[in-house]
């Protein structure tokens, strides 16, 4: 149960103050019987609330797809930098923050939620979900990063990867899979082959994969399809 400006308010219908006029007014009905009250209390799960003639959907949860771009910090808040978060409208006070990090200066997919126990799955070290990513880079391609990304990559702090596939597409540009999400992997990676990324781009993350309609900084609700092959993982 909840109240109803609350449910309103975080539905994006208005602040509270805002909401508890549409309700005091006579705009809002909870299972077709117009409620003046702010505090009543509804059952978010059954009841039907219409506002103005739109019946009200509670979603719980939220996951969204992001195409993060360059410049915007995977954190719900930062001192000096923007955040993805802010790229994010209409989901005021919803709790959402990014399910893992991309260095701010990479791009790419990247996914959005409030759904705490996904989260943890999908970046709990045991799961192993693969993340594909775009990467172009400087300095001589060798046939042998092939075997070197298969064995595992020992990055500059002695860390040894866990087996990773390269896949060359020439022109000094690849695709690369991962199975962890160690800090700047990638680019670590690549540094220990003697190479340097000069940009990186997540295109798939586990069964998730990025959107090709969405342009930098653009984002869409994942389907429920998506949603659903993602808590399979
Ligand atoms: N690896 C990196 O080096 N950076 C990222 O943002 C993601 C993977």
């Amino acid at each position: 149960m909840m109240r109803l400006d609350k449910l309103l308010s975080h539905s994006n219908y208005g602040t509270r103050k805002e909401v508890k006029q549409l309700i005091r007014k006579g705009f809002v009905l909870v299972n077709g019987e117009v409620i003046l009250d702010d505090d009543f209390k509804v059952d978010e799960e059954k009841d039907e609330i219409v506002i103005a003639n739109n019946e009200i959907k509670w979603e719980k949860y939220i996951y969204i797809m992001l195409n993060k771009p360059d410049g915007y910090v995977s954190a719900t808040y930062d001192n000096f930098k923007p955040t993805v978060i802010s790229l994010i409208e209409g989901y005021d006070k919803r709790n959402i923050f990014p399910v893992g990090r991309l260095d701010i200066d990479t791009e790419g997919l990247l996914l959005i939620t409030n759904d705490g126990m996904l989260a943890h799955k999908l970046l709990s070290p045991k799961s192993h979900v693969d993340k594909k990513y775009y990467v172009e880079f400087e300095g001589e391609y060798k046939e042998s990063f092939k075997d070197r990304f298969k064995e595992g990559i020992i990055l500059d702090d002695g860390y040894k990867c866990l087996p990773a596939k390269i896949n060359y597409l020439g022109d000094n540009k690849c695709e690369v899979i991962i199975r962890e999400g160690k800090f700047h992997q990638v680019k670590r990676m690549f540094e220990a082959l003697g190479s340097r990324v000069i940009y990186l781009k997540r295109i798939e993350f586990g069964s998730l994969v990025l959107d090709n309609n969405l342009k930098l900084g653009e984002y869409r609700a994942l389907t429920e399809e998506e949603i659903k092959k993602l808590i399979e993982n």
